[in-house]
């Protein structure tokens, strides 16, 4: 607590943080959602991980739903970024629900992945979370075929079918370092195991944990903005403790900063997860500089411009309307 502060007060702000392609998508399709067919538009799951995002919608119009069955007959659903299962689609065709798919088309990729492979009989080992809204949508595109992999501990114990089949893919927002770790035990047991065609951990998750590794060592406490059920959120915690802060915390506010953790730090790295918008981040700045921490510097490992499109239900209505 008394260690003495060496060298003037500054913050170190990650760059990329903050939205990725696929959570800016999400979130303009439900707005966009709310303008062409009005309130309220329905929306399973939260669209992104993050409570101020969803609150925001909501209070536009949005109304978040866990099942489908809780949407009546006819309306408009909003399927979020994380994606969903065929039998989740199904049941909201059944129901006569008036789908729109939110899905990142990079999770989007790696359901295709996983159809083709079950198709030519592997069993692909998923590696993700248990309970996550991505893996359930994922792992629900070939059911029998997937064995989910929580932790490079259970690489060890898992079983297969048949070893000379498997392949491994994994949820989009992992940290690359435990994944490939992960794999490298699956590869020790099971040797003709095989890579997915291209990443699964999307350029977004993989530049936030770079950006984080470059500010984590010069910095006495890392502040993450995002929320907690946030993977990628959670994991730029893990990685920044891992390569070498002091301390690191994920908040969903500005207001969440304890005063004790500032006690006795120079550096603060700063970032945010790919659900988080840019004025969270502005909040906590103001905050930081309130308390002595105006000096900026922007550390900035990689380049973002990749936008998506909107999904298509979104554009089929949109044309119709001019
Ligand atoms: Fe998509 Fe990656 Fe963002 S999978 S939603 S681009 S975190």
């Amino acid at each position: 607590k008394d260690t003495p502060v060496d060298g003037p007060k500054r913050v170190l702000l990650a760059a990329p943080r903050g939205y990725c392609a696929g959570v800016d998508r999400a979130v303009i399709a439900v707005e966009k959602a709310l303008e062409l067919y009005g309130a309220p538009v329905y929306v399973r799951k939260q669209i992104v991980h993050n409570v101020h995002v969803v609150s925001e919608l909501e209070k536009q119009g949005a109304i978040f739903v866990d099942e489908v069955d809780e949407v009546p007959r006819g309306s408009h659903l909003v399927f979020s970024a994380h994606g969903v299962s065929p039998a989740v689609v199904n049941a909201a065709a059944a129901r006569g629900l008036r789908a729109i798919d939110a899905t990142c088309p990079l999770v989007t990729k790696v359901h295709r992945e996983a159809v083709r492979f079950a198709r030519d009989d592997f069993e692909i080992l998923l590696i993700g979370h248990e309970g996550h809204e991505e893996v359930e949508g994922t792992a629900g595109e070939a059911p029998e075929h997937t064995t989910l992999v929580g932790s490079p501990d259970e690489a060890d114990t898992i079983v297969v079918r048949n070893p000379e089949k498997v392949v491994w893919l994994s949820q989009t927002t992992l940290s690359v370092d435990e994944t490939m770790e992960t794999v490298s035990r699956l590869r020790a047991r099971f040797p003709l195991l095989q890579d997915p065609p291209s990443d699964d951990i999307c350029y977004a998750t993989q530049n936030r944990q770079v950006a984080i590794k470059k500010i984590a060592e010069a910095s006495d406490l890392v502040l993450v903005v995002g929320s907690a059920n946030s993977s990628n959120s959670v994991r730029l915690v893990e990685v920044a403790l891992e390569y070498g802060a002091r301390a690191a915390y994920r908040v969903d506010f500005a207001s969440e900063v304890k005063q004790e953790w500032l006690d006795g730090v120079a550096t603060v790295g700063v970032t945010s997860g790919a659900s988080v918008p840019e004025e969270l981040v502005t909040e906590l700045l103001r905050d930081l500089a309130g308390a002595g921490f105006g000096d900026v510097q922007e550390v900035k490992t990689a380049e973002e411009d990749l936008l998506f499109s909107l999904p298509k239900e979104l554009r089929k209505d949109l044309a119709g309307n001019n």
